[in-house]
Order: structure tokens, then sequence, then C-alpha cells
């Protein structure tokens, strides 16, 4: 059996680390490249540990165009699935110079390097925070694209920068065209049922999931519930969570359906990867703590600026053409968070 490298940028984050691990296991050798800004190289020994494999691991930058040059000369690299990123809202709009740079710069000196070693397959991390306000809550990849803040621009940019160079080489008929599928990420949460990976913030956590874990596990004294008057079945936001290892199984099934007639003469398309329903944040404390027996210290707190009163993927796409669906529910997802967070209270250290 032919065995094919896929370089991973930010390969030692929450996601990429459960890539590695999914990559290894259907047989492919992982090469990381991840300036550990927002991770530890722990992580990758924790993928080693369970999968038995070896990770190559380089510590560099995306930005620095030789560190890529020399891996690229290095490894046989035959695809690449790119994480590195920055991802936090909030700090984007404090930020957003560090946030243009890191994602947007960092994608193009990645695609730059790519194109001199002629690799042209990517999986590319985009989000849902691409998609504008709209009256339906159920997205489709064909709604109109409208980020509102600069993280999301981010992601809007880049994707916008990979359908140029798609586009390009189609007019010219180039042999190796670039074959790119961006996934539209809806809200991952959860971690490996091993408990050994998992997400691992810095600071106090900005997403629900962990902050919900840290709470229950005396970390945090309090969860803020922002806004309990939405237009909603409980009046709390409603968002499509979907588990981590479901995610990254939709990663692999886009880098089969590269080598597949629909993206033969190249393309450049995007997938929603969400759950395809939405789940209220009493919902997730409610099950939280049914699933675990913990309690959840919470407080009702007024609405925060920009938040949608309910959003969705409709994840069609993904399913047909990529032949991937969720196969884990809402309790998965918390029962593994919960694993991950009771056996490393303090994440990697
Ligand atoms: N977690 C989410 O909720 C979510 C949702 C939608 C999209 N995404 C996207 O998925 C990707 C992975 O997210 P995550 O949750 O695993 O985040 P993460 O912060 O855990 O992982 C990102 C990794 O990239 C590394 N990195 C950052 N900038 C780098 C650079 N310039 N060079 C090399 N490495 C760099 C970090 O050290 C980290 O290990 C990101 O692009 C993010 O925007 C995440």
């Amino acid at each position: 059996m032919i065995v094919r490298n896929v370089l991973v940028t930010g390969g030692a984050g929450y996601i990429g680390s459960h890539a590695c691990t999914e990559l290894l296991q259907a047989n492919y050798r992982v090469v990381v490249v991840d300036n550990l800004s927002n991770s530890k190289a722990e992580s990758l020994s924790r993928v080693e540990q369970i999968t038995g494999k070896p990770v190559q691991f380089y510590q560099a930058d995306i930005r620095d165009k030789q560190a890529l040059t020399d891996i690229f000369s290095r490894e046989a690299i035959s695809t690449v699935m790119h994480f590195a990123g920055l991802k936090a809202v909030g700090e984007s709009c404090e930020q957003p110079l560090n946030y243009y740079h890191n994602n947007v710069y960092g994608t193009l000196v990645l695609v730059e390097a790519m194109r001199d070693a002629d690799v042209k397959q990517l999986v590319f991390s985009s989000s849902a925070t691409v998609y504008g306000e709209s009256v339906h809550v159920q997205y489709t990849e064909d709604f109109p694209l409208g980020p509102i803040n600069p993280y999301g621009r981010s992601k809007a940019m880049i994707e916008d920068i990979l359908r140029d160079l798609s586009a390009a080489d189609t007019i010219s008929k180039v042999q190796n065209p670039w074959k790119i599928a961006l996934l539209r990420y809806f809200n991952p949460i959860g971690a490996h049922e091993s408990g050994l990976i998992g997400e691992d913030p810095n600071g106090i956590p900005n997403n629900l999931m962990p902050y919900v874990s840290q709470v229950a596990i005396g970390k945090l004294a309090q969860l803020s519930v922002f806004g309990d008057d939405y237009p909603t079945r409980d009046g709390t936001g409603i968002r499509d969570y979907i588990h981590v290892v479901d995610l990254v199984k939709g990663h692999i099934k886009a880098i089969a359906a590269l080598q597949g007639e629909r993206f033969n003469a190249g393309a450049c398309r995007a997938y929603n990867l969400g759950a395809g329903r939405g789940c209220s944040v009493l919902e997730i404390i409610e099950t939280f703590e049914r699933v675990t027996g913990k309690k959840v210290n919470y407080k009702i707190a007024p609405r925060r600026v920009g938040d949608l009163a309910e959003c969705f993927a409709n994840p069609e796409r993904a399913i047909m053409e990529l032949d991937w669906k969720v196969e884990k529910n809402l309790d998965d997802m918390v029962s593994d968070a919960w694993n991950w967070q009771k056996k490393n209270p303090e994440g990697y250290v």
C-alpha cells in the first residue's frame, strides 16, 4: 500500500491533534508544522500514544517561507491540511493586524511554498463565521458571505484567495491544478474518547464547552449565559455543535474527495461541517448535568452584541459529495469533553 504524507499545519492544536490521530489511524504518514503559539508539543506525544505511530514534528511558523520550503523538499507531501491560525473572535477585534498577518499572510506564504513544491491539494479550516446575517437559520454553502469581525473576515479573505488560485488554474488548464476543500466548521466540541487529547485553552476559555467543564471542575466560579430572551424554544441562543472526531473524519473524507472526479480538472469548493441541528445553551447545561452528574453554576447575563439567536448547518453537500455524516450525539460530545477535563484538569502540563 502507498503511504501518503499529509502536512498538518497547526497539528498540535485542538482540532489538528485529533486530525493527526485520525490520519495515522487511516494509514497516512503525518508531518506537523506548528509554532506552538497556542498549543504544546505534548499533544503530539499523546497522538503517538493513542495510535502507536510516530508524528514528524517541525516547530516553525507558517509565515517562515524558508522553513516551509525546507519541509516540502525533505518530505514528499501529497496534501496539506491547514489548521494553523488564530481563532478568538473577541481578540481579533482588539488585534486585527495580528489576525490578518497570522491567518491571511500565513496562508499566502503557505500556498506559495505549496505552489513552488507543486503540492496543490489543500483542505482548509474555514468557519461558519464567514456567513452574513440571514433570515434563514439553517445555512447552505451558497448563502451570501458577510463576516462581522476580523477573525471571520480573515477566513473569508483566505477563501477568496483560494478560489482565485483555483480559478486561474482552470483558465490556463494547467496539468496539476489546485484541488481545494474549504471546510466551514460550526461549533466543534468534545474530545477523543481516550481522554488523552482535547481542548486546552490558554487562560479563560472563549468557547462554551470548555467553560462549562471548567465551572464543573471548580476552576471557574460561574458560567454566564448571554441572553434568555431570544426568540428560541427556551430563550437562549441555539448553535450547531459537532463532535471534534466527527469533524476531523470529514477532513479524511475531503482528502479522498480531492482524488475523485469532481476535483479532476481542479476546483475549490466549500462544505459545511455541522450536525445539521441546533442545541440551546440551556440544553447543553442540562445535558452536561445529566451525563456527568455535576452541577453547573450559571447565571443569566445580558445579550452580547453581534450574537445571533439561532444558526445551524445544512450539511447535505458534505453528506452527498464527501460521503460523510456525523455519528456522535450531544451525550457523546459532553461525556468525552468531561472525560478529557477530569483526566487533565490542568490541560497538557
Ligand atoms: N475551534 C473552533 O471552534 C473552530 C471553529 C471554526 C474554525 N476553526 C479553525 O480551525 C483551526 C484550528 O482550530 P483549533 O480550535 O484547533 O485552534 P488551536 O489554537 O487549538 O490550533 C491552532 C494551532 O495553530 C498553531 N498556529 C497558530 N498560528 C500559527 C503560525 N503562524 N504558524 C504555525 N502554527 C500556528 C497554534 O500553535 C495551534 O497549535 C483554526 O484555523 C480555526 O480558525 C476552529
